[in-house]
């Protein structure tokens, strides 16, 4: 295992529109240890997203290199990162929602059928009674509550045991006591399987109950001391 679970070094990353140029990230760098739960916090605006698709290889940061236990994911081809991607990361992003065609037992099957790996029935089913979404298999979606969506992405991301979990406001659509709870959740799971979670939050009592709190600002992280 490299050193660290995750390594940022100096990524720049800009979106170009047709009038205007944003510089979502700039001089940004940090690295987080395996099995480290960090939390983001930051103004809005400030990259916290940017930062985590960049992460999840989603997007590509024009400057800079990002290592994802030890492999510099920049340099793998779209099929291979999107592998990579499968095999090792987990993914709680606002948009990297449901597919709305499928049940929620078949997304929830989703990671495993396109992987070709194993689901762990029994594990599958203490995540679905730990989040409350045991009696939603034949639904839809979209007949489910905004809330409840974001409990099966949650269940789908941490079931297939990611080494690292990258979590963009997991609990932003939740009241505070559920929040706490899917709280509770991802750091039982962290420490059970020894993952590395960055959890974007704004929420600061959660956001200091992690490992490490890294503060963003102006595309950059504040202080990053390891
Ligand atoms: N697809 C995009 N096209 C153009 N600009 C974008 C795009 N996505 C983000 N930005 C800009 O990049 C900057 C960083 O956005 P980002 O979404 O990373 O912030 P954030 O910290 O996640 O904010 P929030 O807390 O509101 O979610 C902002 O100025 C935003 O307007
Ligand atoms: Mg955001």
């Amino acid at each position: 295992m490299s050193e660290y679970a995750v390594k940022v070094s100096e990524i720049r990353k800009t979106y170009t529109d047709s009038a205007t140029e944003t510089v979502a990230l700039q001089d940004c760098s940090f690295a987080v240890k395996p099995g480290e739960f960090v939390s983001v916090i930051g103004k809005s605006g400030s990259g916290k997203s940017t930062l985590l698709h960049c992460l999840a290889g989603l997007i590509t940061p024009e400057k800079g290199t990002i290592t994802i236990g030890g492999t510099m994911i920049q340099d793998m081809n779209e099929d291979r990162r999107s592998d990579f991607r499968l095999s090792h990361i987990g993914i709680v992003f606002q948009f990297y929602s449901l597919v709305q065609e499928l049940t929620i037992e078949e997304n929830l099957r989703l990671p495993f059928d396109v992987n070709g790996r194993q689901s762990d029935h029994t594990f599958l089913k203490k995540l679905k009674k730990l989040l409350e979404i045991e009696g939603l298999d034949h639904k839809y979606p979209a007949q489910c509550s905004g809330g409840q969506q974001q409990r099966v992405v949650i269940a789908r991301a941490l079931a297939v045991k990611p080494d690292l979990l990258l979590a963009d406001e997991p609990t932003g659509n939740l009241d505070s006591e559920s929040a706490r709870q899917v709280f509770t959740l991802l750091r039982q799971c962290q420490r059970l399987f020894r993952q590395t979670v960055v959890m974007v939050t704004h929420d600061l009592s959660l956001a200091k109950q992690a490992d490490r709190m890294l503060v963003m600002e102006d595309g950059g992280i504040l202080h990053a001391p390891v």
